[in-house]
C-alpha cells in the first residue's frame, strides 16, 4: 500500500488535497501531518476522519527531530506538502516565522525523506505545492511561465521562492524525485476569513466594512480549490522527475471588480436591496508592496496533462457564497479568539 505524508492538510487547500485522495484512492494510506496553527482546522476533514486509509498526526515541520521520528515510524513513499504560513500581510508583521516554516519546515522535509529513502528514489515522490507570488509582479501584458524568472517582493513569496530552490536543489544534487506547481489565488470553501474573498463575504454578510487595499486595481487570476487539487492529482501521478506545472484559471479579477460583483450576489442572497451590499466597501490603506497583476499561463499543464478547469468563476462563487452562507458556524469558530485578536489589530492600524 503506498504510503503517503500530505502537510499542512487541515488548512484551506490541504484540506481538499487530503480528502480527494482519502475518497479517490483508498488503496493508499493518507497521513495529514498538521499543526494546526490558527489556520489549520480539523472541522475542515470531518466527514472522513474516520476512513480507514486517514491518519492525523499534529506536529511541526520546524521540529526537525520530530520529522525524522514521523519518517522512521511511518516510512512514507511520498510527501505532498502544502503546510505553510500562507498570509502575505502576516509575512510583513512577522517574516521569521515565515522562514521558520517555510523555509526550514521544507528543507526538514526533504531532509527526512533523503535520509529515509536512503538514495532510492524509484516510486517515491517528494511534491511541493508553491504559488505563483515567486514570479514577482506582472504590468499591464504577459503571463507567467515555467521559464518566468523568480522575483519575489513580499516575505511570504520570499519565503516560498527559497522553498522551490531547496526542492530544486535536491533533484539537482541528490537526485531525489521531485515536482513543483505554482498556483494563482485558489477560493472556495474552508477558505480562512484572511483572505480577500472570504473575508468580504464574511464581512457583507455581517454589515461590516470591506477593506478594500489602495485604488482596488490590483489584479489576481483566482481558482477553485477543488481544481487545484485535482490539478496536485493530476500532477502527483503523471509528471515526470524534476518538473515544474504552473496551475491557473485563465480567470483575472481587478479586486474591486471582484469585491462589486461579490456584492450583487451577496444582495440576492441576503435579500437587500440592489447596491445596499456595495455601501459597505471601504478604500484603506495600500499593502506596503503589493504585487500589482498575477496572470498564469497554464498551457503546459493542459498541453502535457490535459487539465482544464472544470467550472466557470461565476460557478465557483456562487458555490463559495452558499456554502459560507451554510456554514456559519464554521465561520463563527474560526473567527473567534486568537484570530479575531490579530485581525482586530491589523483594522486599527489600517
Ligand atoms: P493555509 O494557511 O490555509 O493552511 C496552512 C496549513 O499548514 C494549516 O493547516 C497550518 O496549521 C499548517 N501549518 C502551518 N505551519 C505549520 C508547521 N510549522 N508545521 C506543520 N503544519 C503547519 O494555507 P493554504 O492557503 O491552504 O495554502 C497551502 C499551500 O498552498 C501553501 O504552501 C501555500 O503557499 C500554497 N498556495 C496557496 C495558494 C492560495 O491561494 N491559498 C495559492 C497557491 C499556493
Ligand atoms: P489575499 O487574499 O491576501 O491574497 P494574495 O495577497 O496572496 O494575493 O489578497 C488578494 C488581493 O486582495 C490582494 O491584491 C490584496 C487584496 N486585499 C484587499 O484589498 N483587502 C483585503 O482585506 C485583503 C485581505 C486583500
Amino acid at each position: 500500500m503506498k504510503k503517503i505524508i500530505i502537510t499542512g492538510g487541515a488548512g484551506f487547500i490541504g484540506s481538499h488535497v487530503v480528502r480527494r485522495f482519502v475518497k479517490s484512492y483508498p488503496e493508499y494510506s493518507i497521513i495529514n501531518l498538521d499543526k494546526l496553527t490558527y489556520a489549520g482546522n480539523l472541522a475542515n476533514l470531518k466527514d472522513i476522519e474516520n476512513a480507514p486509509n486517514y491518519k492525523f498526526v499534529k506536529g511541526d515541520i520546524v521540529d526537525l527531530k520530530f520529522i525524522q521520528q514521523l519518517f522512521a515510524d511511518e516510512q512514507p513513499d511520498a510527501v505532498i506538502h502544502l503546510a505553510a504560513e500562507s498570509h502575505v500581510d502576516r509575512s510583513i508583521t512577522n517574516p521569521v516565522e515565515f522562514v521558520m516554516t517555510n523555509v526550514v519546515g521544507t528543507v526538514n522535509l526533504l531532509n527526512a525523506a533523503r535520509e529515509s529513502w536512503k538514495g532510492e528514489y524509484d516510486k517515491k515522490r517528494f511534491y511541493h505545492v508553491s504559488t505563483d507570488e515567486v514570479y514577482g509582479t506582472l504590468g499591464d501584458d504577459g503571463m507567467f511561465t515555467e521559464e518566468t524568472a523568480y522575483d519575489p517582493h513580499s516575505p511570504y513569496s520570499a519565503s516560498k521562492a527559497s522553498s522551490d530552490h531547496f526542492v530544486r536543489a535536491y533533484y539537482d544534487t541528490y537526485g531525489m524525485d521531485t515536482v513543483i506547481s505554482n498556483c494563482s489565488n485558489n477560493y472556495g470553501s474552508f477558505h480562512f476569513p484572511e483572505k480577500l474573498i472570504p473575508l468580504a463575504i464574511h464581512n457583507i454578510q455581517q454589515s461590516k466594512p470591506v477593506p478594500v487595499y489602495g485604488k482596488g486595481e490590483n489584479i489576481r487570476d483566482w481558482l477553485w480549490v477543488e481544481d487545484h487539487a485535482r490539478a496536485i492529482d493530476l500532477i502527483f501521478h503523471k509528471a515526470a522527475t524534476g518538473t515544474t506545472y504552473n496551475i491557473g484559471g485563465h480567470n483575472e479579477w481587478k479586486n474591486i471588480d471582484l469585491i462589486k460583483t461579490l456584492c450583487t450576489i451577496m444582495d440576492k442572497k441576503l435579500g437587500r436591496e440592489a447596491g445596499e451590499s456595495a455601501k459597505l466597501i471601504t478604500f484603506v490603506t495600500d499593502r506596503a508592496g503589493h504585487d500589482l497583476r498575477y496572470a498564469i499561463d497554464a498551457t503546459k499543464l493542459k498541453n502535457e496533462l490535459g487539465w482544464v478547469p472544470s467550472i466557470t468563476f461565476e460557478e465557483g462563487l456562487e458555490k463559495t457564497v452558499d456554502w459560507y452562507l451554510a456554514n456559519e458556524e464554521w465561520l463563527s469558530d474560526v473567527t473567534s479568539g486568537h484570530y479575531q485578536q490579530y485581525y482586530t489589530d491589523q483594522y486599527n492600524n489600517r
